[in-house]
Order: C-alpha cells, then structure tokens, then sequence
C-alpha cells in the first residue's frame, strides 16, 4: 500500500520509534478480539489497583440485556494512579498551563498537583461531600479544573464538568439533573483578552437551583463578583485550612467517575457516564499507543477540559501516564495567530493534539506566522472532533509538521471515552481524511438502511459490534433513554450516529452525523436544543434546524424560521434570534444564517423534512430526492428561492 499515491506510509524512523509498528499492531489487535480475557487482564496491569481485578470484560449488546461492565472486582482510585504512583519524581512537571497572556505561565510539579488535589479533597470532605455525591464544576481553563476533577476523584465524588462557554440556563439544567449540592467556579475566566463573568454565570443560574448549598470561588482575575453569604465561599479559603494528604477513597472499576452532558438528538442534554477502571486504562491506553507518549515528551491537547477530549486527554490520560501536559488558558488567534507555534516552542512540545477547526482558521493566515516558529521539539501531530478535509490535513503536514510528524486523525465520542479508530503512528500508513483502523478491543461495523451487516468496501452507518473498556455505561439516572439512544436502532449493535464509508484496505472513512445532531467547530450540538430555543421567542411559530458547510467551522448552523403571520421580518428580529439562542444555549449555539421560511416541508403526518432543508441549506436544491412525501411541495420552491437571498454572513460572529 505505502508506494500509492494517497498514502503516507510509516517511515523507517517511526518503524523503530514507536510503541508498535504494524506487525506489532495487528498482533496486539488480533489478540484483543480473539482472546479479550487474556489480553486485558495484561492491560489492566498496567493501573495501579488496590485490588487486582480478576474479572475483565462482561458486555452485552443484546436485546434486553445491554450490559457494559469491565474489571467489576477491581478496586482502585483513578486520583492514585495519576498522581501517587509518580510521587517517586515528584518534581517531575505534570501540569505546564500557559495563560491567554503570553507572560503569564506556571508549572505543577507532580508533589505540588498530588498536594493541592490532596487540600481540595480535604475540603469537599468538610462539606460534606463523599463518595457518589455529584460536584458540578464550572471552570475556566486553569490548572484548579484539573484540581478539581481528581480532587473528587479521591473521595469518590461524580464530577460534572460544564464547559465554561455555556450559558446560566444551560448550565442550570446540567446542576438540577445531576442534583449536584456542591459547585466550584471562578470569578472570572480569561480568554483572548476578554473576560469570562462565571460568578455572575453562576449567580443567575444558581437562581433555579436551591439544592446547591456551596459554591466555592477561585479567584482567578480578582475582579469584582456577587456573593451570597452562607453559600458562597473563597477556594483558598477553603483550601487554606486543609492537610496536603487526603486518605484516596477505594472505588469499585464500575464506580462512576465521572458525567459529562452532551447534546443528542431528542430533548435535553444527556448525562454520559462513565467508569473509574474501564474509562482510566482506555484513556492512558490510547495516550501511550495512538499519541505515541514516551517519558521524554511534553503533550499538549488543545481542547478545553469542557469537552471530554480535555478530559481524557489534558487530565486522565497524560497524567495516569506520568506525563507532562499543557494545559492553555487561551485561543488560537490571540495575541496573533502565530501562538500556537509560540507555545510549541516555548514550552518545547513535542506532541500536539488539535481540532480541524483550529487547523482550519489558521491556514486562512497564512504560512508565515508558522514559520516564524521552529516546533523543533514536536514529533506527531493528532486531531480530534470532526472530519478533517484533505487540504487542511495535508497543511498540518506539510507547513506545521514539516513532512517529518505523522498524523494521527482520532476518531471517537464521548461516548466511547477514549480514541477507537484511529492510526498507530508506527504501525499504520495514512491517508488524509480518513481515520484508519480500530484501535484495540473495537469491532466497528457498517450497516444498511435495515440494520443488514455490510462487508468489504461499503458506505453506511457506522455501529460497534464491541467497544472498548473506556465505552460509557449508562445516561445519569435514566438507563431507558440509554437503551433508546444507541441499541434500539440496530439490535445487537451500538449506533455512534456517524455515517462511514470503509475502503478496500479496511480503512474507516467518517462522513459526518446522520441523527439531528451537528459538529460546529467540533462541538456537538443539538438541533433540536436549537430549535426550542427560537420557538420560545413570542414572535416565532417553529423552527427547523440543520447544519450547512462552514469553511472555518466545519459546520455552521443554518435556520429556517417561520413568525407569526404579522411579524415583519426584519435583521433587527434575525439579530435578536441569535442573541437568544447565545443566552439561552451559548455562543457555540449562535446561528450562522436565519432564513426565513413562510412554511417549511412537512410530511402528511407533520414531520419537518430535514433532508430536504440540510440539502438546501448546502445550496444543492437541485438534488432534493424524492419528494412525493411532502404534504405540500410548493413550499420547497419558496425555501430555494429564499435561500439565494439568506443572509449567512457571519451572522453569528458579528450579533
Ligand atoms: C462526534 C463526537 C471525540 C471527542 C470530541 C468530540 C465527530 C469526532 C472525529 C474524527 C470525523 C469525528 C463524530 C462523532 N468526530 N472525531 N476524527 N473524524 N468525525 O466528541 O462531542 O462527543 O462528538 O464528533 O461525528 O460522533 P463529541
């Protein structure tokens, strides 16, 4: 395969380099299908366990008895393995955070990280807090997240970390489902030279909460907050008072560790949940093996610890691996849009993990910011989130990786924990686009409109016949919706919600979402979330949703609206739209184009026709398929004359 054009093969260097070169890789692959028990209980082997687990992998997909259980008669503590256990060099460096001003930089040792973790567990003790008490935690990008997430880890509390970027009304939901008591934020946070108001966030949605009876401040700008006496209380006040050692709590594997809500297709939020033993070996795993980590590296992962991408790969896995990770307060363009490679060389990185999305807005400047940087230090490249097109791929090559860093295209969810398809950069040849082979333990498959099992070269919807150990156990509180979402569409399988196309040499091909649910800037939103929140405006009848191409952000969101019959439509009102969605949803949600939509394509028994709108809204009306189910097809000739005239410049960058 490796001298065909489209092909990357694996150079000799990294034949040697790597943890497994491709012999090494299918062996390692075959086995964890042909022999699972055997092959994690070597894996396992690799946490540190109060009690060895001598059961492995218990799941079942079937019809009445979906069940995933992994290492159940383990016993451990996920804050144990990754900060006790490399107490031997506690001056190691585990936490490198760089601020959004380039001045500003600080590093936690491992003895510094395992003290401040230790304090903070001491005091959510003090309060109360103890071992399957929920601890929403709500903060930006600074080293106290990473501090706070193992903090609850010790003492067995669930956190759940809401991405700072969300608004009061979302973040408020995300605390009454989980019924957490206990929230920690910051004044404020920093990004791109503006500031962030999460207290005042908090405040309002603290409103709608009165089963939260602490809310601890970090102090991050200084700047001026609301308090509320007898709730409210400083962290370093808190942690003052407490001992730098904290007895860890003995946790079952299957305890959970933690819940992380993310948009479905249908209704609120859902509250992934997942595992302490089974999501800890698939996260360090998937950080040794894909991203390649040595001892001698520095890694850095981009994503902010909102996402699970930050959980798994800025906290549990790099640190359960005894790793150096860099953790950046900021964002891409700012002070200019050279940072990245600044920080690269600042802090001699030398394996960096983005989105295609960050990728993407820096190519539209340019060369010359990257080659002002040298990124000497780096040796692989990754990415997460979305697809990535060939053209940004071949950029990462080529300018940031010199042709001398592979690529590896991660593909996963938060679902799933950790990395399952994706190449090993000594073992797999790539080719640009595509997110290559299963990682160990996976059996992807690809299905039919009927659920039929496709073989060989295929394109279809994309299921796993088995999962790895880091695969979520349930949805918070509600295991019949966990059932519903991702085992009733094809008995016997897990349905991720990709569609996929496999190629002749097996590769997985992922060609995007096929639910109601779209990928913006690598951020899964919800349509329907969308949607309600325009509806709720008193001028608006409905609203139909779908995502449409974005240059930039892989995908935008495109609206069609329908107002009342004696509202006029005016770019005031479309202004107004979007800066509801921001403050009910946050930015991320904001509408990149309002169409307005006199009616919009219905079935006979009222189902809005999102096919049809997604192909309009992509400008390829020409092709809408068969439309004989529309109740009333002249409707459709309306949208694509409407479409000519939408506004969808920028729309949710200038409100
Ligand atoms: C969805 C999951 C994985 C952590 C960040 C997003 C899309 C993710 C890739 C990739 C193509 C990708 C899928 C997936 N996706 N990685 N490498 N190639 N698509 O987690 O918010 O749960 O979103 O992101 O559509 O289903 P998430």
């Amino acid at each position: 395969m490796s001298s065909r054009p489209g092909v990357f093969p694996v150079s000799d260097e990294w034949k040697w380099r790597a943890w497994l070169d491709e012999r090494g890789y299918r062996e390692a692959y075959q086995r964890s299908i042909t022999d699972p028990q055997g092959f994690w209980s070597e894996q396992a082997a690799s946490l540190s366990w109060f009690t060895a687990p001598r059961k492995t992998r218990d799941v079942s997909f079937e019809p009445g008895e979906i069940r995933i259980h992994w290492f159940e008669d383990g016993v451990l503590n996920a804050s144990v393995n990754c900060l006790d256990r490399h107490l031997h060099d506690g001056s190691r460096a585990a936490i490198i955070w760089e601020g959004d001003d380039p001045s500003e930089s600080r590093t936690l040792s491992y003895a510094e990280l395992h003290a401040q973790v230790c304090r903070l567990a001491n005091g959510l003790r003090s309060l109360g807090v103890g071992k399957g008490d929920r601890v929403t935690i709500y903060l930006p990008m600074v080293p106290e997240a990473a501090v706070a997430m193992l903090a609850c880890a010790r003492i067995g509390a669930i956190h759940s970390v809401v991405f700072a970027g969300f608004s009061p009304e979302s973040l408020a939901g995300r605390i009454q489902d989980c019924e957490s008591r206990v929230l920690i934020t910051a004044d404020e946070g920093v990004r791109g030279g503006r500031r962030l108001p999460m207290k005042a966030n908090v405040d309002e949605a603290l409103r709608h909460c009165p089963q939260v009876s602490t809310c601890v401040v970090l102090r991050r700008t200084g700047g001026e907050v609301g308090w509320t006496e007898g709730r409210d209380l400083w962290y370093d006040e808190l942690v003052a008072r407490q001992a730098p050692a904290c007895e860890p709590e003995p946790m079952g594997a299957e305890d959970p560790l933690f819940i992380l809500y993310t948009s479905g297709s249908t209704g609120k939020p859902k509250g992934v949940q997942h595992s302490t033993g089974g999501y800890l070996l698939a996260a360090s795993l998937t950080h040794k093996y894909v991203l390649d980590y040595h001892a001698e590296d520095v890694f850095w992962c981009t994503a902010d610890v909102g996402w699970v991408t930050g959980h798994s790969y800025i906290v549990y896995g790099p640190l359960a691996n005894g790793a150096t990770t860099v953790m950046f307060e900021g964002v891409p363009g700012y002070p200019d849009s050279g940072r990245f490679w600044q920080i690269i060389d600042k802090h001699r990185v030398s394996i960096f993990y983005t989105s295609p999305t960050a990728i993407r807005s820096l190519i539209r400047d340019g060369e010359a910011p990257v080659r002002r940087s040298s990124r000497a230090s780096l040796r692989l490249l990754g990415t997460v989130g979305e697809p990535i097109n060939p053209e940004a791929w071949r950029w990462y090559y080529e300018v940031v990786g010199e042709r001398r860093c592979p690529i590896v295209d991660t593909w996963w969810q938060t679902e799933t924990g950790a990395i399952v398809i994706a190449p090993l950069p000594g073992a797999t040849a790539t080719k640009p686009g595509s997110a290559t082979l299963p990682f160990f333990g996976v059996e992807p498959v690809i299905v039919d409109e009927h659920g039929r099992i496709l073989e060989g070269a295929c394109e279809g919807m994309l299921c796993l016949r088995q999962g790895g150990p880091g695969m979520l156990r349930t949805i918070y509180r509600d295991p019949a919706r966990f059932v519903r979402a991702y085992f009733d569409a094809y008995p016997g399988l897990y349905f991720t919600g990709d569609g996929a196309r496999r190629d002749e040499d097996g590769y997985y091909w992922i060609t995007g979402r096929v639910d109601d649910v779209i990928n913006v800037s690598g951020h899964r939103l919800g349509t329907v979330e969308i949607e309600s929140a325009l509806a709720a405006h008193p001028e608006v009848v409905e609203a139909a949703v779908v995502g449409y191409p974005h240059d930039v952000k892989g995908q935008g969101v495109y609206a069609y609206v329908t107002l009342k019959t004696h509202v006029r439509p005016t770019a005031a009102l479309r202004e107004e739209l979007v800066r509801r969605v921001r403050r009910q949803i946050g930015p991320i949600a904001a509408p990149d184009a309002i169409q307005w939509a006199p009616a919009l394509p219905k079935t006979r028994s009222g189902k809005i026709l999102r096919r049809m709108l997604r192909k309009i809204a992509a400008n390829e009306a020409a092709d809408l398929g068969d439309t004989s189910t529309l109740a009333d097809s002249s409707v459709l000739d309306g949208l694509i004359q409407g479409r000519r005239e939408a506004a969808t410049v920028a729309l949710a960058e200038r409100v």
